[in-house]
């Protein structure tokens, strides 16, 4: 992976994280989940170049983004699409996702990512919120959430970004 800083990166956030997706990791090497995103943005706050993730209760993954202090956002090329399908339809509590995805753990910046990827971007948690009942202002967005499962927003500081 090839370190590159921010102003060298060139990509269309919406086709990248709503189109292509992205998979989202927390925990250390030797403990880590991941899972897919479709949701997300990249942006600018406090200063810092910054990734915001949002993530569902019921999802493994939650529970490694509250106990880690970095988290990675993990890019694909459209041949591994099989992986990000394979990690957002199991879950690590039943499932080898590096095996069944084909894909290799690496350490960056303390967290975790993966070989394969062609972009990777490592994030050190700096907030997080959730957006429940009362966050929502458009009242069609609460059909989203049949269930009362809000999804939580975790704002991370861009550390690094690398290209593969
Ligand atoms: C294309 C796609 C995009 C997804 N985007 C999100 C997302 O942004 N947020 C979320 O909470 N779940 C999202 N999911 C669902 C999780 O990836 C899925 O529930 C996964 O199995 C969770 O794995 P885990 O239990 O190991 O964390 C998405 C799934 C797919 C297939």
């Amino acid at each position: 992976m090839q370190k590159i800083g921010f102003d060298q990166l060139e990509l269309n956030p919406f086709t990248v994280i709503g189109n292509d997706n992205f998979l989202l990791t927390a925990g250390g090497m030797s403990d880590w989940n991941t899972m897919t995103a479709g949701w997300g943005g990249l942006g600018y706050i406090w200063n810092e170049p910054a990734a915001f993730v949002f993530v569902r209760k019921e999802r493994y993954t939650l529970s490694f983004l509250e106990r880690s202090d970095i988290f990675t956002l993990s890019f694909f090329p459209p041949e591994k699409k099989s992986a990000l399908t394979f990690c957002g339809t199991t879950t690590g509590r039943d499932t080898d996702k590096a095996t069944g995805a084909g894909i290799t753990p690496v350490q960056l910046d303390g967290g975790v990512a993966f070989d394969e990827a062609n972009l990777v971007m490592t994030c050190r948690k700096i907030a997080e919120t959730v957006l429940d009942d009362d966050a929502l202002i458009d009242e069609s967005i609460k059909s989203f959430y049949p269930l009362g499962d809000w999804h939580r927003m975790f704002i991370g500081r861009i550390l690094g970004v690398y290209i593969n």
